[in-house]
Order: structure tokens, then sequence, then C-alpha cells
């Protein structure tokens, strides 16, 4: 064996040497955020201004909605849209157990209960479980684009439609992902958007409601804004809202970050199609399922499960081998959220009992993630990255009889 094939964990060199060659580096920026950062800073305008008002409008016209209503971050957006939504404490409110806290802890903090329902095959929550989930408690559906990978949001509907209930699609992951080329945030009654610093586009911190309900997006700019009337004077309080404005120095960068989100998005679409089509074929891997109704996918995540005894060796030995040849990959979550500490200990309901045995397969044994900025690599970085799968299934019965720990 030459050192170039044997793995780089039990001694040999690895496919890439990140500290010569590292991966893409993320957030990107350029002259372009630092031109406007400070022409916001010199114009002395730095309060929820024209530039909010401009992102709003922009990134409105780019999911495909009629209204974007600005804030803080993805949770404050889940925690608005549900009491906008009118979420009552008791509400049953059916989400994915294989997500961020965020999506069912905003749900807690409106006094609803998160009641979690099983993802299928392709990581998002399943239609037939949600089905299954509805009791005379539940008021609303709150679907996650796991990774931007868009949820079967054909049945989902129907099924909401059927059962009266809304839907807020935790769309936290999926900026400009596409269903039937309708856009993320509106194939429901209303979708959030996250800004924070990992997101494909971001201002360190930042989120966003869009809606075609006109009325549902005045609340919730309301429910932003300290719950004032939009026209009615400044210390007049119609609603109980909270403070989540945005400020002009987010708006203006995240207005920088959405000129380059289109060619980004497409320049990762087809990275990730390489991989798909490769690493299907070795045995035991299979990347994150798409949709031939998924018209655009933002894959702020590239998704992939590890089969330990088809492919030979546990998830985590192959996570250690491929951060040896260079792969920045993991494990993601460590559980699903019903095992989270605040569930487990939560006094309004019992999830001892509840059980969603996919999520927890990905969690604890064969979900793996890679971050999306590595989709904006060359085509020869994704011949790396298939490079070093072969390299570790070519290895792998010295992998399994070898612990290097
Ligand atoms: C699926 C999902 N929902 C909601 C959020 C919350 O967003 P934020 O971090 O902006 O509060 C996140 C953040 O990672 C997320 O991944």
């Amino acid at each position: 064996m030459t050192d170039s094939s044997r793995l780089a964990l039990l001694g040999g060199v690895p496919v890439r040497d990140e500290a010569r060659r590292p991966w893409p580096k993320w957030p990107i920026s350029d002259e372009l955020e630092r031109a406007t950062m400070l022409e916001v800073l010199e114009s002395g305008a730095w309060w929820y201004g024209e530039r909010v008002r401009r992102f709003e409008d922009r990134y409105a016209a780019f999911q495909g909605a009629a209204h974007c209503v600005s804030c803080t971050s993805g949770t404050t957006a889940l925690e608005i849209a549900l009491q906008a939504l009118g979420v009552q404490p008791g509400d049953e409110i059916i989400t994915s157990p294989y997500t961020f806290v965020a999506t069912a802890s905003a749900v807690v903090r409106l006094g609803a209960v998160p009641v979690f329902a099983d993802v299928d095959d392709s990581w998002c929550i399943d239609p037939d479980r949600i089905e299954a989930a509805v009791t005379p408690r539940t008021r609303g559906i709150v679907p996650v684009h796991f990774g931007g990978r868009i949820c079967d949001m054909d049945r989902i509907n129907a099924l909401a439609d059927e059962r009266g209930l809304f839907v807020l699609e935790d769309a936290c992951h999926a900026w400009g992902s596409r269903w039937n080329e309708r856009g993320a945030g509106v194939l429901g009654r209303c979708g959030v958007f996250s800004f924070q610093h990992s997101k494909n586009i971001t201002a360190g911190e930042g989120g966003a409601i869009v809606t075609n309900d006109e009325d549902l997006a005045l609340l919730c700019r309301s429910l932003v804004n300290c719950g004032r009337d939009p026209v009615k004077g400044w210390y007049l309080h119609v609603n109980f809202g909270t403070n989540a404005r945005l400020t002009e120095f987010a708006a203006a960068i995240l207005d920088a970050q959405l000129e380059r989100l289109k060619d980004q998005t497409a320049r990762r679409e087809h990275n990730a199609a390489l991989l798909n089509e490769a690493l299907a074929q070795i045995e035991g891997l299979e990347p994150q399922p798409g949709d031939h109704r998924i018209t655009r996918r933002s894959y702020h995540l590239y998704c992939l499960r590890i089969d330990p005894d088809r492919f030979g060796c546990p998830r985590d030995r192959f996570i250690e081998a491929a951060r040896a040849e260079g792969l920045p990959i993991g494990a993601g979550y460590p559980v699903p959220l019903y095992k989270q500490p605040a569930f487990v200990d939560a006094a309004f309901h019992d999830y001892r009992a509840c059980h969603c045995p996919r999520a927890n397969d990905l969690c604890e044994r064969s979900g793996m993630w890679f971050r999306h900025s590595l989709l904006l690599g060359s085509e020869d970085d994704m011949r790396e990255i298939i490079a070093i799968a072969h390299k570790i299934k070519a290895n792998v019965a010295e992998l399994r009889t070898t612990d290097n720990a």
C-alpha cells in the first residue's frame, strides 16, 4: 500500500491538505459590503428605515412573496409568526423532531405544545406521521425544509386544508428554494428565514417572515415593532409585541449578500448534483433525496446518510477518517429534540413517551452533513470529496479493525 492509498487516519497522506488548500471561507464579503456599511455609518441613519424597507422588498421579490417583515433572528421570526397566527396556550403544533431547537422552543414560549411527527427518507417531516398526530387540539403544522430540501408541501397543505390547520414553514435553511417554481415561505400561510452567521445569506444575525396575506404581514410588522400601529402614532400600542427590529447596518449587509445569492445557489446546486450522482454509487452511502417538484434547492447543508452495516464501519469512524482526509463533515444533531433535556424535563407534556425512530437513527447512527460553503468550491474540490469517500470505502476493513483513539 502506498502512502496516498493508506488512510490519513492510519498514517497515510490525506487527499486534501486543508492547511495548504483551505475550503471556501464563510461568510463572503467584498467592496459591496464595505461601501454600503460605510454609507450607513456616515449617513447617521442607523435605525430601522429605508434600507430595511428596501431589503424587505427585495427579499419578498426573491422568494416570490407579496410581503416580507424583517426581524432580529429566525427564532424571533418563529415566535412572532406563531403569535400572529393566533397560537394560544395549550394548542398543539405538529413539527419535526429533526431540526434546530428554535422550531419547537418558539412554540413552547407561547405556552403551546410541540408535537413531534417523525421524518421520512427525505430527512423532512413525514405527512403520514403528521396525519397520525392530529388531535382536536392541533392548531397548525410547522414543516422544516431541512438543509433547504422542501418538504412534501402538496400533501402537507392538503392535510392542513382538510383539518383546518395553518402551515407555517420553517424555511430557515431554504432561501431561494422552490417547489414547482413557487418560493419557500409562501407555500403555506407564511414562512420564516434566518440570517444568522452560518446561513447562506447573513448579517451575523437577522430573520424574516414572508407571506402573501396582507393582514398577517401588518400584524407581524406591528409585533416586531413593540405592537405599534403603523399609522396611529408612536406611543399608541395596539398589540403586545416586542422589539425585534433590524438595524440599517444589518439590512445593508443583507442587501449586499442577496446580490450574490442566486449565483451562489446555482453553484451549490451544480456541485451538489456531482456529489449526489457519485456518492449514491458507493454502497452504504445515500445523499439526502431530492424531489422532482423541487425546482431550486438552497443546499444549506449537504446531507449524507451512512448505513454502517452496508458501508462496513460505524458512522463515527467514517467521520474521523473523512476529517483526517481533509473533509470537515460532522454527525449533526446528537439527539432528536424530544430527547433534549429541556423536553425530557418539561412539566407541560410527557416527552418521555415520544419515539421517532427515523429521526433517532439520523441522530444516533446514520446522519452526517457538511456546510454549504464547501459547495462553493470548484469541480475539482467535489472530485476530492468523492475521492475521500472512495478511499474510506476501499480501506474500510482496516478502519473497522483499528482504533487509533
Ligand atoms: C431550522 C432552523 N430553524 C430556526 C432557526 C433559528 O434561527 P436563528 O439562529 O436565526 O434564531 C435555525 C437556526 O439555525 C434553524 O436551523
